[in-house]
């Protein structure tokens, strides 16, 4: 197999994240602490991750790291926006997350990390308001501003290339509309201020102008629109989305392709959740829930196929809540009732605990995305990196396929794209060789 020319992970990366909130303060400060030596990146595929290569029998099992160049932890520079005027320390404190032990022997680097002024616009956001805003003519002239921030980043710091995360709040449920259909169309409707835009493409507009791929952590389209995908590919630049995959969902993706594997049916699957940081707080407004909804529901279709199963999942009901409850702050509490159907008919359930903490599970999947991301487009990938659907809720893919919700077909999706990079066989699991 023909191996890729990947270009080496040389100078400093910029990460770029929109919101320095709970999940972007966990992935900072974490990175910070780890590159101390004070903690280790546990949940890191990048960092930890080992990936088998050719037959069982060769003993070739190296870490991912190993294979392809990954920019080095040391290598990376955050910068960020948020609609508050916090820093990194101060924003991780009101976050509550890290223990202020951990926090104290960073806080100098935190400190020194200050986020520019945010494009916001509470039509999107119900429950937010902040004063870190900027003011603008209209959206392409905001859009302007962020990619002077973007370059200015660039500059000052130094660096070599760039990512960028959304780690902002989810905004309210939105559909397609004409504006999203053609570049053309999406910097008109900027010039005119068309409340069909809403912060975060002006965010995913600016990243693709500067070069810069874009991860959506959230459930709102963002780069999910035929414009902004067209953008990617004419600047040759690697996106993917959305909504990480981290706790009640991540669950289900490990489930129910088990439940499916054995031909149980489910009757219903009833999921609820009570949250109590800010997250819980903007998703507490119905609209913004909507989005979120969406994007939990989606996955037990695709992973049960009721339309090849209809004795075993067609009445499926499904039914996802999340509470806002102030008093568990980040560590999220999620249950599961699974009613299961076997063997002549008869009645099972299974119930599932899920004492977590969001941004402890979901700061990992943001270091993974920046570092992939940026190797991928070292390495002349560009559009949707279906590769990297491991860590979406909501994985973004091609027209007319369906997306891939099953994390072990996901993970295996993923080492097989490192394989094929470094021109490594790719590993089927076929296995028939070992009797020959
Ligand atoms: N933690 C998880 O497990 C998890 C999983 C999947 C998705 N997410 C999503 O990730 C996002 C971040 O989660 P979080 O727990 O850090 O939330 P958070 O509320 O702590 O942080 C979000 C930050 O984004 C800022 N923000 C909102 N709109 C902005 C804008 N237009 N520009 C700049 N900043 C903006 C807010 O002020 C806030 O500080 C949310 O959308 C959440 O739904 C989180």
């Amino acid at each position: 197999m023909k191996k890729t020319d990947i270009a080496p992970a040389q100078g400093k990366l910029g990460v770029l994240l929109v919101g320095l909130g709970a999940v972007s303060t966990t992935f900072i400060a974490g990175v910070l602490a780890i590159r101390k030596g004070l903690a280790s990146p546990i949940g890191s595929l990048t960092q930890m991750g080992h990936i088998r290569l050719g037959k069982r029998t060769d003993n070739r099992s190296p870490k991912i790291k190993e294979i392809v160049p990954i920019a080095e932890l040391n290598d990376i520079v955050f910068g960020g926006w948020d609609i508050f005027e916090a820093n990194c320390y101060e924003a991780a404190r009101t976050a509550g997350v890290l223990e202020e032990k951990l926090l104290e022997q960073i806080r100098p680097e935190l400190e020194a990390i200050k986020p520019w002024p945010a494009v916001f616009d509470q039509r999107y956001v119900k429950r937010l308001q902040g004063p870190n805003v900027k003011k603008g003519k209209n959206k392409k002239d905001l859009a302007e501003q962020l990619r002077a921030d973007i370059r200015n980043f660039k500059k000052e710091r130094g660096l070599d290339r760039m990512v960028m995360v959304w780690c902002g709040s989810t905004e309210v449920y939105m559909t397609e509309t004409p504006a999203h259909a053609t570049i053309e169309s999406f910097e008109r409707a900027l010039e005119a201020d068309d409340p069909a835009i809403p912060s975060s493409m002006i965010y995913t507009y600016a990243a693709l102008m500067e070069d810069v791929p874009y991860a959506n952590g959230a459930p709102n389209l963002s780069v999910d629109v035929p414009a902004l995908l067209a953008l990617a590919h004419q600047k040759k630049l690697p996106v993917i989305g959305k909504d990480f995959k981290t706790g009640q969902t991540w669950m289900k993706t490990v489930v129910a392709p088990g439940i499916k594997a054995r031909l149980l049916g489910v009757d219903g699957w009833y999921s609820t959740n009570i949250l109590g940081n800010r997250d819980g707080e903007v998703l507490d407004d119905p609209e913004s829930f909507k989005t979120k909804e969406e994007s939990k529901k989606s996955v037990l279709d695709y992973i049960l196929q009721p339309q090849l199963y209809p004795e075993l999942y067609k009445d499926l009901c499904h039914v996802v809540r999340i509470n806002y409850y102030p008093p568990r702050g980040d560590n999220k509490e999620g249950w599961d009732n699974i009613d299961l159907v076997g063997w002549l008919g008869y009645k099972m359930q299974l119930k599932i605990d899920f004492l977590c903490r969001d941004s402890i599970l979901a700061a990992p999947i943001v270091l993974d995305l920046a570092l992939f991301l940026d190797l991928a487009k070292r390495a002349g990938m560009s559009g949707i990196q279906e590769w990297l659907s491991f860590y979406f809720k909501s994985p973004m893919h091609a027209p007319g396929l369906y997306p891939e919700h099953d994390l072990f077909i996901q993970l295996m999706k993923l080492k097989n794209t490192l394989r094929y990079l470094k021109g490594e066989e790719l590993i089927t699991h076929l296995g028939l060789e070992y009797y020959d």
